[in-house]
């Protein structure tokens, strides 16, 4: 097949491209990893700062077994998206943001990390390396996983001697295909976080734990499972992979930012068109007991986007929501997918042109 030129110089296959677009079937895309032409990589020495990464082909990753991040854990991902708008631009939803939640994720796990600039730059070359892969407006997304790992050996608990810092991207469509909103069970059993620990940062640590409670739920034909706070037990925090607000008239709520609650970017920006709408916001605890009132409860992140919860299981007692067309996520989720995919004006400057 003739050799295609990408826009970082790279050869591509041309047999995976088509005119503007890779060849996929954008209309069957769920959240599934699909293989994309290029990832980035810059590496750095303990006690050193991060200085120049590449664009290299995509493919897998020599590591040590030894490695810091196989066995002990140590790090960091972000998540977030680029959208194709109707007039043919690439845009990024406040990557500055997800550039400074590695930061703090970093210092609590003892890691250097890129600076914003670095990052932003980072997310901007490999998706710019990859732009055939970002679905056609309406189909989609480019999501974007940079990962930060001790990639140095180590064999008692330590830090690592080297870092990575690798960004991947694939396309992708709805975290839950096929379910217009969520059915939850509250997990009674397992926690997420606990006071002085990782829940509060983008830690990979934070997300094994739950595997195993969300695949017993599934079994039972939920969707996803609600973490109580593991000190009383008594109060919701988030699921496996987005956060939680509840609706009760002209109030919504979302647990405090606490230690245990990750701060999620499309949670905070909800808050904003929250309260822009002229809705009561409140960062509180949160009585699992509240969720029986609630006349709507909806959940966010960067791979659920704001996706409506339908009823939720808890001791039993299933509570139903009904979800009408006037439903309030209805309008965050508008407003903010507007924006993130230029339909609506960004006046809040959130968006990035790549
Ligand atoms: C995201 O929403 O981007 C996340 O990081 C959650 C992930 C577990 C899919």
């Amino acid at each position: 097949a003739p050799a295609v030129k990408s826009s970082c110089g790279a050869i591509l296959n041309s047999d995976r491209i088509d005119g503007t677009y890779a060849n996929v079937n954008w209309d069957e895309l769920g959240f599934a990893p699909t293989p994309t032409d290029f990832m980035y990589i810059m590496k750095c020495s303990q006690g050193q700062n991060f200085s120049k990464g590449n664009i290299t082909t995509y493919g897998n990753i020599d590591i040590s077994p030894c490695s810091a991040i196989l066995n002990y854990g140590q790090g960091l991902f972000e998540g977030l998206k680029a959208y194709r708008s109707a007039d043919g631009r690439i845009l990024l939803f406040r990557p500055e943001e997800n550039a400074r939640r590695m930061q703090m994720g970093a210092e609590r796990m003892l890691m250097p990390s890129p600076s914003i600039e670095q990052f932003v730059d980072a997310v901007k070359q490999t998706v710019l390396a990859n732009k055939h892969w970002v679905p056609p407006p309406g189909k989609g997304s480019l999501y974007i996983r940079p990962l930060l790992i001790g990639s140095g050996s180590v064999l008692g608990v330590g830090p690592a001697p080297e870092f990575t810092f690798l960004i991947f991207v694939s396309p992708v469509g709805s975290y839950h295909k096929d379910k217009k909103f969520l059915n939850l069970v509250v997990e009674d059993k397992s926690h997420r976080a606990f006071p002085g620990g990782t829940g509060g940062v983008k830690s990979v640590i934070n997300y094994s734990p739950t595997i195993k409670a969300v695949a017993q739920a599934k079994d039972k034909g939920f969707s996803d499972i609600i973490f109580l706070d593991s000190t009383t037990k008594k109060n919701i925090e988030e699921l496996s992979a987005c956060n939680i607000f509840i609706v009760k008239g002209n109030a919504i709520s979302t647990p405090g930012i606490n230690g245990t609650i990750l701060p999620g970017i499309t949670r905070k920006s909800i808050i904003d068109l929250a309260l822009d709408f002229g809705y009561q916001v409140e960062e509180r605890d949160i009585p699992v007991e509240e969720l029986i009132d609630a006349d709507e409860v909806f959940c966010t992140g960067t791979a659920v986007v704001v996706t409506p919860v339908g009823s939720i299981t808890h001791q039993g007692i299933r509570t139903e929501y009904k979800i009408g067309a006037e439903a309030v996520y209805q309008k965050l989720h508008a407003t903010l997918t507007g924006i993130q995919t230029g339909r609506i004006e960004d006046k809040m400057g959130w968006t990035l042109e790549v």
